[in-house]
């Protein structure tokens, strides 16, 4: 435990750092979407969800999920907020589907699964001397990427980095395609925020998941498509992998990423830590059930 958080101390504390880097466990794996399809029990496809324990198939946007969330599965320990992708399958010659495992980045001790988000100020680097102010309780935003899966078997596997605009126009919370109320200043994650326009005045901090799907029990060549084509499939059917997106609703507790935020340089000295155990500990009750492990002749949802 001591060494787990140290580590992440050390990986914190790179140079004029103008960025937070953390791991967040596997809350749940299920067919909830409670931006698009709110209330959907189950929604049309599945997800993978890591973050505070207020997630539900319904979020009621005037509860602050900061103050009802009890645990969180981040190493932040403030940081309620949650963060969800749809979930990478193998479909194997045969016609049947398997679930592909997620893995955590080294850096960041044992977490189960999950993802590693990032917010960034202006770059890695700099803030771009602007004041960049923390999402307001219960934004939620879906965001789009698109790429490609590859064509050939990845000895590491494959990782999938959604990325989200650092613009917001100041008013509204959400928008009817989740879309609108942000604003994309850059194509691709990781590279300085260009200047907001005036339509999206308020700089928010960049928000990005990587998460890393262990294709390794996958890469025997003779269980993947006679055609030459890629065997991988997002649980919303999309061999191609253009449609793959993100969704983020905050949920940080009080005002911890705003002051996050204003120091100079961005000390996260000043943000609780959990141990991976406790991260790990943290779960929320399957309300789906249904059987999506094992090899299925359909994607959940999808027959
Ligand atoms: C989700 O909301 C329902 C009511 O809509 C409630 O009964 C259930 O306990 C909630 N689940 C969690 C995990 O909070
Ligand atoms: C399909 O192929 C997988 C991978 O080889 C195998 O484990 C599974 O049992 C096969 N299923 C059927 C129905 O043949």
């Amino acid at each position: 435990m001591k060494g787990s958080s140290l580590s992440l101390a050390l990986a914190l504390a790179a140079p004029s750092q103008a960025y937070l880097r953390f791991g967040c466990a596997t809350l749940t794996v299920q067919r909830l979407d409670p931006l698009v399809e709110p209330g959907a029990i189950p929604s049309a496809h599945l997800h993978q969800i890591v973050g505070g324990n207020a997630f539900n198939a319904t979020m009621d946007p005037s509860v602050d999920v900061g103050q009802k969330a009890t645990c969180t599965t981040c190493s932040f320990s403030e940081d309620f907020s949650n963060y969800w992708t749809a979930v990478m399958y193998f479909k194997a010659r045969n016609g049947t589907y398997k679930r592909v495992p997620q893995y955590p980045n080294a850096l960041l001790g044992n977490l189960k699964g999950g993802m590693t988000i990032y917010y960034l100020q202006e770059s890695f680097n700099s803030n771009g001397n602007q004041k960049i102010t923390a999402f307001k309780p219960d934004i939620m935003t879906r965001f789009p990427e698109t790429a490609e899966f590859p064509k050939q078997p990845c000895p590491a596997g494959i990782m999938a980095i959604h990325h989200f605009p650092a613009c917001w126009d100041g008013k509204n919370l959400d928008t009817p395609n989740h879309q609108d109320h942000m604003y994309n200043t850059v194509q691709g994650a990781f590279r300085p925020a260009g200047a907001c326009p005036s339509s999206h005045p308020v700089r928010v901090p960049q928000v990005a998941f990587e998460t890393m799907w262990d294709t390794a029990q996958f890469n025997d060549k003779s269980l993947w498509p006679e055609d030459g084509s890629q065997p991988f499939v997002w649980s919303y059917e999309d061999s191609l992998g253009y449609g793959t997106h993100g969704d983020y609703l905050f949920g940080w507790k009080g005002d911890a990423l705003q002051r996050a935020m204003d120091s100079r340089p961005l000390f996260s000295d000043g943000l609780a830590i959990q141990s991976v155990d406790q991260a790990n500990r943290c779960t929320i009750r399957n309300t789906v059930n249904e059987e999506i492990d094992g090899w299925l002749d359909s994607l959940p949802g999808r027959n």
